[in-house]
């Protein structure tokens, strides 16, 4: 203990201070070190100079109310300038902040992250930002134009302006001047800019692939909620499904004793049958109905023909009549995602969530209701009017490709939020529109993963690495890792995607990512899969530890 403190000291002595705090290196994080690039229409709102470390050292952020979107900070950030910067362009009806980490001159790499935010929040998402800087990377997050938690569609009440820039417009405006502002401030070019967004954020860089085809070399993507259009009509005809007080209607325990009667089937006698040596225990599964059909294997515990009716429903690729040319409106719920119907099927708040699409982006109209709900209509209104023009659905992305961009998608195959399907669909519709794209476009499912982290106990899927905010669920949530990347393998493009990502791209698609090795915790065993190129599905050699990823291969 002592010996190793004098070394310490004798260190600082002989060799100064670390670098974080010597002065050639300390950059200075006040405003006057950006007016000389602010265009017009931009303003510093604060700068703060984090000192990084422990507790409140590495924690940054601005809560609620300021930030209802993402009040949870970053912690264990290492030393850098909090900068927020506000954005208004009253000529194009156009207003947003957006936040930047910016590491130390010494430290920062030349490299550029860009995060994305969830559902229809509102709001800095300074916690995921946290990420960035620990890889030497200036980091950047959007408001999009607004100040709302996640489940909010209120705020687009008569407002298509505010929708244009959660749409799109806020973070394509903050990606164009963040970069400008970096650039001055480091009196350096950035090399690289990079994207890594879940959900509402893949959406967020598919559209920008789209829309800013300069804005990043490589886009980590994660169950993106790209087909906006569609995906809040079927979320609403979900709840036009389930009604409280018809016999089909599927409470929260009937669909845990759903959930129960899958895990039972597909993992808990497939997986003893094949000693853990299946990935996706779902795939392929036939579920067995008339166990779960009343009275089923307990009549205590089953569920009646009209509630195995509407489970069905959900299972089921959604068709509504408005989509013509044979293509599912929306896909349906895969097995194993259970766990995650609540908020869409179920009473609370959500109810209104599963009007309030109609209500406040479509129709315009506070008196909306359920009791309008008109199937086909809503479909075909929705895709004529597209709120925000946010659905990203533009699939022929060449000149993205053509500037040397690649996209790394990754899906759950347990994802009750936007179903794995969603994805699929994405990646056949680029192919359709562009035809080969396997040099720069790859797709990788997760199986067992939920919707952008997590996995059901009974599975115990691997599924940690490197995606958006899962570092940041594991240290909020279960208080373990440093708040990025995978623990233990921080920075390895092995089993970190977004280092792999960026091998891909700066390696100029010569080291392409083939696979990457997910993570996850059995108690304290570490277990370990790889995640494999879609088609591939990763396949047990037929010998060796099931936990460790080389008894596994990608066929
Ligand atoms: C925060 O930084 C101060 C000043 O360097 C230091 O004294 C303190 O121990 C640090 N706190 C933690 C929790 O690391
Ligand atoms: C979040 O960070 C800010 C700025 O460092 C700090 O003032 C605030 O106390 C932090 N909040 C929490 C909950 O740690
Ligand atoms: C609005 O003004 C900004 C700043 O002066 C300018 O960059 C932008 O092009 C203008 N937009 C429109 C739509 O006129
Ligand atoms: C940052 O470091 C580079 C050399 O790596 C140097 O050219 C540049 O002037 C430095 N910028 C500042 C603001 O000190
Ligand atoms: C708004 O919706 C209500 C309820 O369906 C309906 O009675 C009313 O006519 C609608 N208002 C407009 C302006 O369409
Ligand atoms: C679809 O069904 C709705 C009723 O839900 C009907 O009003 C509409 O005309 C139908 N559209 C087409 C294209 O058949
Ligand atoms: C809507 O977004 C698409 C890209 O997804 C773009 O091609 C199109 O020009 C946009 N439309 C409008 C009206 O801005
Ligand atoms: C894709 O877009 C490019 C221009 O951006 C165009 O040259 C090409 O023909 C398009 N490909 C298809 C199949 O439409
Ligand atoms: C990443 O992990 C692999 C396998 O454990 C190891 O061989 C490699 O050296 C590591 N790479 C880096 C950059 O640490």
């Amino acid at each position: 203990m002592i010996p190793i403190f004098s070394w310490i000291l004798v260190y600082l002595l002989v060799f100064g201070f670390p670098p974080s705090i010597t002065a050639q290196c300390r950059v200075p994080c006040r405003v006057s070190a950006f007016t000389p690039f602010l265009p017009s229409g931009v303003t510093i709102e604060k700068t703060y100079e984090v000192p990084g470390g422990s507790g409140l050292n590495g924690s940054y952020g601005e809560g609620a109310p300021l930030d209802l979107g993402h009040p949870t900070n970053a912690t264990n950030l290492p030393h850098l300038c909090a900068v927020t910067v506000r954005v208004s362009l009253p000529n194009a009806s156009s207003s947003y902040r957006f936040g930047l980490f910016l590491p130390p001159n010494c430290t920062w790499n030349s490299r550029f992250l860009t995060v994305g935010n969830y559902a229809q929040a509102g709001g800095i998402n300074w916690a995921d930002m946290g990420q960035g800087p620990h890889y030497g990377m200036a980091t950047l997050s959007t408001d999009t134009g607004h100040n709302s938690v996640e489940s909010d569609l209120s705020w687009g009440l008569n407002n298509p302006q505010a929708l244009q820039d959660w749409g799109w417009r806020a973070l394509k405006g903050s990606v164009e001047i963040g970069k400008a502002l970096v650039e001055g401030y480091y009196g350096r070019r950035i090399s690289y800019s990079y994207w890594s967004g879940c959900s509402t954020g893949g959406r967020q860089g598919l559209k920008q692939v789209q829309v800013a085809p300069d804005a990043f070399d490589g886009v980590l993507v994660g169950a993106p909620a790209w087909d906006t259009q569609h995906l809040f009509p079927w979320i609403t005809r979900l709840a036009a499904l389930n009604r409280p007080g018809t016999a089909g209607f599927l409470d929260n325990a009937g669909i845990e004793l759903l959930r129960g009667a899958v895990q039972r089937q597909c993992v808990l006698e497939r997986t003893e049958a094949t000693r853990g040596r299946v990935a996706d225990p779902f795939d392929g599964c036939a579920l067995d109905w008339s166990r779960i059909r009343c009275p089923g294997d307990d009549p205590a515990q089953c569920l009646t023909d009209a509630q195995v009716s509407t489970a069905m429903s959900v299972y089921a690729d959604y068709h509504s009549n408005a989509t013509t040319g044979g293509r599912a409106t929306f896909p349906g719920m895969p097995l194993g995602s259970e766990a995650l119907w609540g908020p869409f099927l179920v009473g609370g708040p959500q109810v209104e969530f599963n009007e309030a699409y109609e209500r406040y982006w479509l129709y315009n109209n506070a008196s909306w209701s359920l009791a309008d709900y008109d199937e086909g209509r809503v479909v075909a209104d929705s895709e004529r009017i597209n709120p925000g023009n946010a659905t990203a659905d533009d699939f022929n992305v060449s000149r993205f490709r053509d500037g040397g961009g690649k996209i790394l998608m990754y899906h759950g195959r347990a994802d009750g939020i936007v179903p794995t399907g969603s994805s699929q669909a994405y990646y056949d519709r680029t192919v359709e529109a562009m035809g080969e794209v396997d040099d720069f476009f790859r797709l990788f499912h997760v199986p067992g993963m939920y919707h952008c982290w997590y996995t059901d106990t009974t599975v115990n899927a691997p599924w940690i690495m490197g995606g958006a905010g899962q570092a940041v669920r594991l240290q909020k949530d279960l208080n373990f890792g440093q708040g990025w990347s995978v623990p233990g393998f921080e920075g390895n493009g092995t089993y970190d995607a977004l280092v792999a990502l960026m091998d891909w791209v700066e390696s100029k698609g010569a080291k392409p990512v083939e696979k990457v090795i997910a993570t996850t915790y059995d108690g304290t065993r570490l277990k370990q899969r790889p995640l494999c190129k879609w088609p591939a599905k990763a396949q047990y050699k037929g010998a060796g530890d099931v936990y460790k990823a080389d008894s596994w291969s990608c066929v």
